[in-house]
């Protein structure tokens, strides 16, 4: 089955260079129907190789804010062993078209964001992009809530969205405030974010008790690493902390399902309701692409949200899962990408 009817056209419009191999490009889908997202949620485009739909598939998140930019656009670093990266900063021109399964991403704000007393945003590098796109949404619709924002780069010259970031810290001087620590600072004990900088910012900025601050992390493996365990070290609930992971490596599976029984999945997606039988080692994720549904997807391996669906009967055990939280795994969110049917047969649902 061609499953390429799943798919839309978005057309590059216009590209803008942010910074040295950093460069913004602004879409429109080609058939002129709005490009919907969400603050802090990203789009993913299929590459297709030799000709086949289910070539490799890339998520770039938007540097943008709906509502107050007027075009959607993503922000894109050039990554050296990046081929798409590379592609899209050395040749994409205004006027290519690419292929899309459209927008999702869960790095985005909470329904209950007024609940919060502080949010504080820890960026490092490229990191930036849905985290700008974020802060931008708050700094408008929650003019009574106190942001930092805390920039890792190498210095201000090659900040991405430096001038912009200057300006928004005048413009909100009273909500926002931006810590930036540039690896080329003399001052070494502002340089780089450290265990102990860390421990010293949350202390400055959240105080001791931590329950009403909400924590956005992005940027790269290992400062991602080091930064959730020093806030959970800390006493920051694991449900205030929200990541994007912008990491190219792909965890390895090491742990197996407690159940490897083959069972029966029925999934819902789209209108359309999909059954079919998976046992271990193959995913739900797997066996759906094997049997050709149109099942959204993009890592597959627990790090990006895309696959997400909602368990409506029985049990998903996930080998991976670096994106929904335990509160949304309590209420049954899944990833299909890293997911068993365990105890049972499954009912998934993905809108
Ligand atoms: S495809 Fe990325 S989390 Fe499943």
């Amino acid at each position: 089955m061609n499953t390429s009817s799943a798919y839309k056209r978005i057309v590059i419009r216009n590209i803008v260079e942010e910074a040295q191999n950093v460069k913004s490009f602004q879409l429109e889908y080609a058939d002129g129907s709005p490009l919907k997202y969400e603050p802090g949620q990203f789009i993913t485009f299929i590459f297709p190789r030799n000709g086949q739909d289910e070539g490799d598939r890339r998520s770039y998140s938007f540097s943008t804010t709906p509502g107050i930019d007027a075009t959607p656009a993503i922000t894109i670093k050039r990554i050296e062993n990046g081929e798409y990266s590379r592609w899209f900063i050395d040749n994409a021109k205004p006027g290519n078209t690419l292929l899309t399964i459209g927008t999702s991403g869960h790095f985005t704000l909470p329904e209950n964001l007024q609940e919060y007393k502080k949010l504080i945003f820890f960026a490092a590098g490229s990191g930036i992009t849905p985290i700008y796109s974020l802060l931008k949404h708050v700094l408008v619709t929650y003019p009574h809530l106190p942001v930092v924002l805390i920039y890792s780069g190498r210095q201000a010259d090659d900040t991405v969205f430096y001038e912009e970031l200057t300006q928004l810290q005048k413009q909100y001087s009273d909500q926002l405030t931006i810590e930036y620590l540039f690896s080329t600072s003399r001052n070494l004990s502002r340089a780089r974010l450290g265990k102990l900088l860390l421990e010293a910012l949350l202390k400055q900025y959240s105080g001791t008790d931590h329950r009403n601050t909400l924590f956005y992390l992005c940027g790269p493996y290992e400062y991602m690493r080091m930064a959730t365990i020093v806030l959970q070290t800390e006493g920051v609930p694991a449900d205030n902390i929200r990541k994007e992971n912008f990491a190219t490596r792909r965890p390895v599976q090491k742990n197996e399902p407690p159940d490897k029984n083959k069972h029966a999945v029925e999934l819902r997606l789209n209108g359309n309701v999909y059954s079919f039988e998976t046992e271990f080692p193959e995913t739900i994720l797997q066996h759906a692409k094997k049997l050709n549904i149109p099942i959204p997807y993009s890592c597959e391996s627990g790090q990006c949200g895309t696959c997400a669906a909602s368990c409506i009967k029985g049990k998903v055990w996930m080998w991976n899962n670096e994106v929904l939280v335990d509160s949304e795994v309590e209420k049954g969110r899944t990833l299909t990408c890293t997911g068993y049917p365990v105890g049972g047969d499954v009912i998934l649902e993905i809108k």
